[in-house]
């Protein structure tokens, strides 16, 4: 039969039809519904449909051990906080992305250490609890923290300037499940404008600023893990976040200390450090409260699925009725 516009779909559908996995025959039938309709849309000339093609490829050769421009890509089109919002909490603590610098491993640090490995100037204390949803305290639990330095660059931005690990740690909360740190108060940034996520955003006037933050992610035992930011209320684009992570919930003050009283800040703390030198410091207080793991992930939400589909040429969303996924954390097609 020909390949025609209005035979192609159902043609390239049923080349899936004998794929054994439910949910990956599902995820490809409305992927090719969808990106088909896209393109029927659109009607992409050659040039245009070359320059998609080049433009991906560009997004993939970006791609480094210590740089992800497809997570970037997905941040700038709105896809990975949909994707968050999707999978994220019906209670405890909103949930927001991941973002483009979670690329190595956070060195485990003891409680009350500082992830400021250069000296910053800024100094700030952190300080909270995880906690279940019903307020009970997780003794064992993992605070995985990261975050640029006060010139709004990760580590792995300026390797010559930072150590690996700077702005990076991975605390375990005590027998009352705090955890406590100190750092540099983290300042606003733009996202990497130097490869092809920068030219999309510079050739449709948008910025590639983020508020100030600080990154997440909770993790205990018999609970769901949550990532998610604690963004500095007042910080500059706090407004319009180039990736749209920003939720009201999740806005903190990070207060200055007139008059440091180090001893009400250590106390919380069995294995106090020296005090910061500077007598003008920062406290953030931000507590995590990751929601109890459900039984049966696989049975949860069985209502509408949401299919994301990075296209030839731009994003498709699409809601339809889909075999539920095994586990929505592990990622997994089979
Ligand atoms: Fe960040």
């Amino acid at each position: 039969m020909d390949f025609t516009v209005d035979s192609a779909t159902p043609a390239v559908q049923a080349s899936f039809d004998a794929t054994p996995a439910p949910r990956l025959r599902a995820i490809l039938q409305s992927l090719t519904r969808h990106l088909h309709d896209f393109v029927r849309e659109i009607e992409p000339t050659i040039p245009e449909w070359n320059n998609a093609i080049e433009f991906l490829t560009a997004v993939g050769k970006a791609c480094t051990d210590t740089r992800q421009e497809f997570i970037l890509l997905s941040d700038v089109l709105g896809v990975s906080m949909l994707v968050e919002t999707i999978n994220g909490q019906d209670a405890g603590t909103e949930s927001t992305v991941l973002g483009p610098f979670h690329m190595t491993k956070s060195p485990a640090r003891a409680l009350g250490d500082s992830i400021d490995e250069v000296g910053g100037s800024r100094v700030c204390v952190v300080s909270g609890t995880v906690r279940s949803t019903s307020g009970r305290p997780l003794a064992g639990a993992t605070v995985d923290v990261w975050q640029c330095d006060e010139n709004g660059l990760y580590d792995v931005q300026v390797p010559d300037v930072q150590p690996a690990g700077n702005g990076r740690g991975l605390f375990t909360t005590d027998e009352l499940g705090r955890y406590w740190f100190r750092t540099v108060a983290p300042s606003h940034y733009p996202i990497p404008t130097d490869g092809p996520v920068g030219a999309l955003l510079n050739a449709t006037g948008r910025h590639p600023y983020r508020p100030a933050h600080v990154h997440f992610i909770a993790s205990a035992p018999a609970h769901e893990e949550v990532t998610t930011h604690a963004f500095v209320a007042g910080s500059p684009y706090i407004d319009s976040d180039a990736v749209f992570a920003v939720k009201k919930g999740l806005l903190v003050d990070f207060c200055e200390q007139p008059t440091p009283n180090w001893a009400s800040v250590t106390a919380s703390s069995p294995r106090s450090s020296t005090p910061p030198s500077t007598s003008n410091w920062r406290r953030l207080r931000h507590s995590c409260r990751p929601r109890p793991r459900r039984h049966d992930p696989g049975t949860q939400r069985l209502t509408d699925r949401v299919c994301l589909v990075i296209g030839v040429s731009g994003v498709v969303f699409s809601r339809s009725r889909l075999p539920p996924r095994t586990n929505h954390r592990a990622r997994s097609l089979t």
